[in-house]
């Protein structure tokens, strides 16, 4: 263990990431900035090509930054596994979706989990960072591991430590975002926790692998609770005549006690609307309902519908149908300033849109094109005669770069359902 300790604090050891997606390529290079010698390893030979040419597709992570990690030997990419015996410690970031049956999918996991235990070495350290229900890494990886003959805490090392990183955050970093690790051992936990401590400022220990991996669905179901509470208030406010962001704005004067939560059109991306079926799955296993899950995730999967609904209206007031009405959507990423678009409500407005016959166009600077099942549609120009050709422009994700001032001055009528437009005013502008 001493042998193995030295080479982390000395940033000699050397660090395989299985899985280089959102969450596995920035680790990766982030170890890599520190000094230490990290492959990362996909299935995907269209990521492992690209970041070999140095071209990176995680918009935080600059393709000049993967070049010179690349150049300066700091760096590399695989799809094939063998070199997985030749590493330290090895991370898995692989995907935890969901079934059609709303299940857990861990065979990901699994996947990894099966390269990993087929050259693993005596003194390795194995950490899953994938979002996924307590027990996993005791009930999953463990076994799997153990039939080597080896035994965890002493011939290898074996951790969770849940994924925070906020994509498109400017402030939060790996860096100065505290990590959670919590081991099967404690010396498995110390072993990791001195593992990130080498790239991370603050490091949590936790006294198990559920424990870490209860923290991130709190953390998760937390946000996924809020925000069904907070749209079922917009929902409230509509019927009140009320600015659900004003409300909003005024409560979060509030020095304690109050945390703002914002609405919009639902939620989106890998994570929100996932990671709390994973909890409620364990739960339900257990004979227990999670209640607060459920009201949560239908609140928040009727919000595209509302939005729909909220349209329908307003093309109505205007004399018009919402089919064959020509509604220009600006944003269909999850949420702003990133181009992930996965689980996103706006594919979930944009497919009922269509359903009503309305004609979609759309616009997204990160966003080149999107697909809804045969239909595909690529971002289109936001220009004067763009705006002035819809009926309707609906901002459904707001990123920061765009002229929203312009849209209001431009665009026969706007309907807003994330408060881009803020503080303007303007009889042609309607909020969700
Ligand atoms: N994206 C986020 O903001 C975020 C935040 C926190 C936690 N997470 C969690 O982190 C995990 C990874 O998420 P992501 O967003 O990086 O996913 P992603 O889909 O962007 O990347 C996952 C990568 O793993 C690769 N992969 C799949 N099977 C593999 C295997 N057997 N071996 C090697 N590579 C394999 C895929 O090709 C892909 O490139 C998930 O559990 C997710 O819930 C994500």
């Amino acid at each position: 263990m001493q042998k193995i300790k030295k080479i982390i604090q000395e940033h000699q050891a050397k660090i395989g990431v299985l899985g280089l997606g959102y969450v596995g390529l920035p680790l990766a290079l982030e170890f890599a900035r520190k000094g230490f010698s990290v492959t990362g390893f996909d299935v995907d030979p269209r990521r492992v090509q690209s970041l070999m040419k140095g071209q990176s597709y995680v918009l935080d992570v600059e393709s000049s930054f993967l070049k010179e990690m690349i150049s300066a030997g700091r760096f590399t990419a695989r799809q094939t596994f063998e070199d997985l015996s030749a590493q330290h410690a090895v991370i898995i970031c692989v995907p935890t979706p969901l079934r059609k049956s709303r299940d857990p999918d861990v065979s990901y996991i699994l996947a990894a989990g099966e390269q990993v235990h087929k050259r693993l070495k005596a003194g390795q350290l194995i950490i899953l960072e994938s979002t996924t229900y307590p027990g996993t890494t005791q009930e999953l990886l463990l076994p799997l591991f153990e039939k080597n003959g080896f035994r965890v805490g002493r011939d290898f090392y074996l951790a969770f430590s849940p994924e925070r990183v906020d994509p498109g955050n400017r402030v939060y970093k790996i860096r100065n975002t505290p990590k959670v690790v919590g081991g099967v051992t404690p010396a498995c936990t110390e072993m990791a926790a001195l593992l990130y401590g080498q790239v991370v400022e603050k490091v949590i220990p936790v006294s198990s692998t559920e424990a870490a991996e209860m923290v991130k669905l709190l953390e998760n179901t937390f946000r996924a609770v809020n925000i069904g509470l907070i749209n079922e208030i917009a929902l409230m406010c509509h019927r009140l005549g009320l600015n659900v962001w004003e409300i909003v704005e005024a409560a979060s004067s509030k020095p304690f006690g109050f945390m703002s939560f914002y609405p919009g059109p639902g939620l989106g991306g890998h994570c929100i609307p996932i990671d709390p079926h994973y909890l409620a799955w364990k739960m339900k296993a257990l004979n227990f309902e999670p209640r607060f899950i459920e009201l949560a995730g239908v609140i928040n999967s009727s919000m595209p519908r509302h939005v729909v609904q909220r349209l329908s209206e307003i093309m109505n007031q205007r004399g018009r149908a919402l089919k064959g009405s020509r509604l220009f959507l600006l944003g269909v990423a999850y949420k702003k300033d990133v181009s992930d678009h996965r689980e996103s409500p706006a594919l979930d407005v944009m497919k009922l849109l269509l359903e009503s016959g309305a004609e979609i166009a759309y616009h997204d600077p990160f966003v080149p094109s999107v697909s809804l099942g045969k239909e595909h549609f690529s971002s289109q120009k936001l220009t004067e005669k763009a705006l002035r050709s819809a009926d309707c422009a609906v901002i459904l994700t707001g990123h920061s770069n765009l002229d929203y001032k312009w849209v209001v001055k431009k665009a026969r009528l706007v309907f807003d359902t994330r408060n881009a437009t803020q503080a303007m005013k303007s009889p042609n502008l309607l909020r969700l």
